[in-house]
């Protein structure tokens, strides 16, 4: 397929394996996720050729998705001008075996989860260690929620009234301080007991009641299809 080797070929595999059938000649309205296997995808839209694309508007999950739209020559849209999608594909931390996902490993989860819902098919793209039967099995960092400034410390007890106990308040790279989201927002990671996974609605439901929570990164029920680059050169679709 290319030069590519290891994770970044698979992540690189799983995203044109899905571009391929998903991203048709009609999908005019396309909504482009976070991370590092994303850029895989806009790759392989690239490669559609610029007589198609520049029949599309591509929608943006956040600053890296503008560049990637951007610097790729691609029209850029916002979801106020068009809210119907036709495709999102994004990329996600753990999906499992029902096909319900964490994410926001890279604090982009509000933004993403919007684009998912909107769009007529939610596709996602990942390597290998994402598959899992149930959450919380490989991304031990837990559900990333984004909750707004003024309500985090009152968030962190009340998560871990809930169970958290370990939830944390996400720092930046230097430690100097808290990440701060696209949407000026916090993040807190939330980890669970294995046995909450089994049950990731019931989580999301909880959590989406506190106040201040913008957003929990537990995407139930939403995907259409996982595709999963493996080491031997083979996808895995769910
Ligand atoms: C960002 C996300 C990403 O899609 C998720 O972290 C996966 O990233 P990668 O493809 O780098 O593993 O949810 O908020």
């Amino acid at each position: 397929m290319s030069g590519l080797a290891g994770i970044d070929a698979a992540k690189q595999l799983a995203a044109w394996t899905a571009v391929d059938e998903h991203v048709l000649p009609e999908h005019k309205i396309i909504g482009i996720g976070s991370g590092s296997t994303v850029p895989f995808v806009v790759e392989r839209i690239v490669a559609q050729g610029k007589e198609l694309n520049q029949t599309r508007v591509f929608l943006p999950t956040g600053f890296q998705s503008k560049e990637l739209i951007v610097n790729a020559g691609l029209t850029l849209g916002d979801i106020d001008q068009y809210s119907d999608l036709d495709v999102t594909i994004d990329g996600a931390d753990e999906v499992d075996k029902s096909l319900n996902c964490i994410k926001g490993g890279g604090a982009c989860h509000l933004r993403e989860k919007v684009l998912a819902e909107a769009a007529d098919t939610f596709i996602i793209v990942a390597d290998y260690r994402k598959n899992s039967q149930t959450l919380g099995t490989t991304w031990k960092q837990g559900v990333p929620v984004e909750v707004t400034p003024f309500a985090y410390v009152s968030l962190l007890k009340n998560l871990r009234k809930m169970g958290s106990e370990t939830a944390t308040l996400r720092m930046g790279k230097a430690k100097a301080g808290p990440v701060v989201t696209d949407n000026g927002n916090f993040v807190i990671d939330a980890p669970f007991r294995s046995t909450r996974y089994e049950k990731p609605d019931e989580i999301l439901r909880e959590i989406k009641m506190l106040t201040g929570v913008v957003e929990v990164g537990l995407f139930c029920h939403m995907a259409k299809a996982a595709y999963f680059g493996n080491e031997d050169g083979s996808v895995t679709i769910r």
